[in-house]
């Protein structure tokens, strides 16, 4: 068959229409191929965030890439325990996420409200603004917030986003909250949102919570409602022998938020927040027709595959693979704080936590293990932290420790110490 000019532009066109290339640009995929590679290089060495390095996820995304649900604009919006209008969504998931949890924060299952949140921070947010809102319903005046000031910084900005009058509580210096000056601040006549901290960002420190409501007994505020903070501890603890710091029924509290990506380790943030039903239905929830129910979140759109991942690793690693993981990073946070010790170098631990804290290194020792810096003049200045993940085995650990010992002066303090054969404090107590 001949074809003339006309029939072969015809055909061509058709067949760019056909491979898509007419209305696809190529994507530099060298660039892409180059940021993945670099990515790599840190990963292997970082051991400054609470962040699990141990995502696991390749089975999860090969039978993502078997389903084709990539073609697919999945969306949890909504109520998770209401029927949804849009049904492309994985809130069955979420649901059961949400109830694996619920029991191990002492919250029975048919009593609890839960999501799968964008992150900790959202978590908290909930969190706060649900207080506010419970509060505000009972007393008609707005909580005033209580938190100490070492928490995690997102409580004080969702403080300032929802205007509320926020009292930060000084701490001590393991960065526990001063029982003594949350009295002094707390006014009765105002209900009071009291964010505990369960596990500091810098210190892993976790408030006195049986203290925090011997005061609240004392001064009898209006209206009090407990928030906790769980972002790191509330993953790996309800694993462990000290799992009774998160259980509600043995600490009352009304609602937690966790970070997903700390702990369980996702290759994106995520979390979880959990409360009760009865707290979910005195916020007020936004009536949203198009959405064919009342609406407690407060963003709208949701991600749909995180409550996807979530599931998988409960599957995969199941109450036992998640005690086993909880028992080793806590153990291999003893070893390095005992490594540290050993050279002369000044560290501290909290209780039932996995982070040590130390006076700061070299920059070059700061870069190569990206470790967070931090300051306080009480424990002599300039410090930084290792926070114990599943990924920082006793290898790197053992590796750390050689390029500091390269570098360091044992402590003054500890050295003086060794002479007068005292005891070198190990924990704060
Ligand atoms: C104690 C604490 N709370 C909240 C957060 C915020 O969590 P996310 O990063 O998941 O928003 C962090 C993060 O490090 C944290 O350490």
């Amino acid at each position: 068959m001949k074809l003339n000019s006309y029939k072969l532009s015809a055909l061509v066109i058709f067949m760019l229409f056909c491979s898509g290339s007419l209305f696809s640009e190529e994507v530099p995929m060298q660039r892409l191929n180059n940021f993945a590679k670099n990515i790599e290089k840190f990963r292997a060495e970082e051991m400054g965030y609470p962040l699990n390095q141990n995502t696991d996820l390749k089975e999860f995304y090969q039978w993502y890439l078997k389903s084709k649900l990539y073609d697919v604009s999945l969306n949890n919006v909504g109520d998770p325990q209401q029927p949804s209008i849009y049904p492309m969504n994985t809130h069955e998931f979420e649901n059961e996420v949400i109830n694996f949890f619920a029991p191990l924060y002492g919250f029975s299952q048919d009593q609890a409200w839960g999501i799968v949140t964008h992150s900790g921070t959202d978590g908290n947010m909930h969190g706060m603004y649900f207080g506010a809102k419970v509060l505000l319903g009972k007393t008609k005046q707005l909580p005033i917030v209580y938190v100490s000031e070492e928490a995690h910084y997102s409580i004080k900005r969702i403080a300032d986003v929802q205007n509320l009058e926020l009292r930060l509580i000084p701490t001590d210096e393991t960065g526990k909250m001063i029982i003594s000056e949350l009295e002094k601040a707390l006014d009765p006549s105002k209900p009071a949102l009291i964010v505990i901290a369960m596990g500091t960002t810098f210190k892993g420190a976790i408030d006195d919570q049986k203290a925090i409501d011997e005061v609240i007994k004392k001064k009898k505020p209006v209206a009090v409602y407990r928030h906790v903070d769980a972002a790191l501890f509330g993953g790996y603890l309800p694993f462990t022998q000290y799992k009774d710091l998160v259980n509600r029924k043995v600490v009352p509290f009304d609602s937690i938020a966790v970070s997903g990506h700390k702990f369980f380790g996702f290759d994106e943030p995520m979390g979880i927040f959990i409360t009760t039903k009865e707290i979910r239905n005195q916020t007020n929830p936004f009536k949203v027709s198009y959405l064919n129910e009342a609406v407690p979140t407060i963003t709208c759109s949701r991600n749909a595959l995180s409550a996807l991942k979530f599931w998988w690793k409960i599957k995969k690693n199941g109450t036992k693979g998640f005690q086993q993981q909880a028992e080793a990073i806590l153990k291999n946070a003893q070893y390095l704080e005992d490594e540290l010790n050993k050279i002369g170098y000044k560290a501290w631990q909290n209780d039932y936590s996995n982070t040590v804290y130390f006076l700061r290194p070299s920059e070059k020792i700061m870069k190569k293990y990206t470790l967070a810096p931090e300051y306080d003049e009480r424990l002599g200045g300039k410090m930084a932290h290792i926070v114990v993940m599943q990924h920082t085995t006793k290898n790197f650990i053992d590796e750390f420790i050689k390029d500091l010992k390269a570098e360091a002066k044992p402590h003054p303090d500890y050295l003086k110490k060794k002479d007068d054969k005292t005891k070198i404090p190990r924990h704060w107590h």
